[in-house]
């Protein structure tokens, strides 16, 4: 299962994320944990120490290695260089599986280890002054979509993604690579707002959208949320003291969390145990060759100096068939 937190900055998307990759990994369910936010905090939130954060391997830094990788000996992809973002996977093409080792996880994953249980982060690296306004800066979040396209995940294993709500997302088709997008919002008109932006851009493309209220303090908040988010809210969180205290630096046990929260962390998950039943590997296929499309006509062709629509392989589709190894 591919899952999003969105939200304004602020809101509490790197928190949420973090608690809900710490409760899946109670679990026992295998996770691979992407920070993809502008601002890169998922792996303190994690329990890493700045200096470990630090050291965290970028995604944007290895995406000619990527590329090399996931080509494969995929007749319709010349070469790495060839391959943008939306490049879609076809028949050849490497996949990647959750539960696996690969280059791309050993370059690029770091193993966690958590109080019960541990995950695998993969983060596209922290975004700097130069990287603003330029290209570079969305190839780095470009390669959480070219990987996403290019994973044949189960039931019961997740990808969970902590990422930008901004309109970086929605400039690409990495908005519409979720299973299930969760939308974190305080209970304020900011907060609504995204979430309203958000579903206009959504509505096109059957994006699976949620909002999880969160810092909610009683029933005003509740009722707030509840009148301007009607049936997409699905749970809300609370304000915590055991996330007030993990910002200050202790390391309280997942155990410890409000009971009232960790019921929410167990609706989320069932929430997406639900949504599996709804995928549809023809549709997330046919998005990523839309999208993929779209971005060749937009700049793609003329960056890379050729047709890229060429690199559509018709017959291929993303789906569970590849989890049996009929793909290899
Ligand atoms: N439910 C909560 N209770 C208390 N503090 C919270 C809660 N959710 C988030 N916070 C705090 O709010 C701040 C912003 O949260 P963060 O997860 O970093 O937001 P985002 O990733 O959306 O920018 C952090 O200091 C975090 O500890
Ligand atoms: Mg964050």
């Amino acid at each position: 299962m591919k899952i999003a937190f969105v939200g304004k900055g602020g809101s509490g998307k790197t928190t949420l994320s973090a608690l809900f990759i710490r409760h899946l990994a109670a679990a026992g369910r295998p996770v691979i944990a992407v920070d993809a936010d502008i601002n890169q905090h998922l792996g303190p939130a994690l329990g890493l120490s700045d200096s470990q954060a630090a050291d965290l391997p970028s995604l944007g830094a290895h995406l000619p290695q990527i590329k090399e990788y996931l080509r494969g000996d995929n007749p319709l992809i010349g070469s790495a260089d060839e391959m943008i973002k939306t490049t879609p996977p076809g028949r050849g093409s490497r996949l990647l599986r959750i539960v696996e080792e690969n280059p791309v996880y050993a370059s690029c994953a770091r193993p966690i280890a958590l109080d019960e249980g541990s995950v695998r982060l993969l983060a596209t690296g922290a975004f700097t002054e130069e990287d603003l306004g330029v290209a570079c800066y969305h190839s780095k979040v470009g390669a959480v979509e070219l990987l996403l396209n290019h994973l044949v995940d189960g039931q019961e294993e997740y990808v969970v993604t902590d990422m930008t709500a901004g309109s970086d997302s929605f400039a690409s088709g990495l908005f519409t690579r979720f299973d299930l997008t969760f939308l974190v919002a305080e209970p304020t008109r900011k907060g609504i707002s995204v979430y309203r932006q958000y579903k206009e851009y959504a509505r096109d493309f059957d994006v699976a959208l949620h909002v999880v209220g969160n810092k909610v303090q009683g029933p005003d908040d509740l009722a707030f949320l509840q009148r301007e988010v009607g049936d997409d809210l699905l749970a809300v969180f609370g304000h915590s003291e055991w996330v007030r205290r993990l910002e200050q630096g202790t390391e309280p046990p997942l155990q410890l969390l409000e009971p009232a929260n960790r019921a929410v962390l167990e609706a989320l998950k069932r929430q997406a145990d639900q949504a599996h039943a709804h995928r549809d590997p023809q549709r997330y296929t046919a998005q990523a060759v839309t999208f993929h499309l779209r971005n060749a006509q937009s700049w793609g062709n003329t960056k890379v100096g050729i047709d890229l629509a060429s690199q559509i392989d018709p017959g291929f589709v993303l789906g569970t068939d590849q989890l049996d190894g009929a793909h290899a």
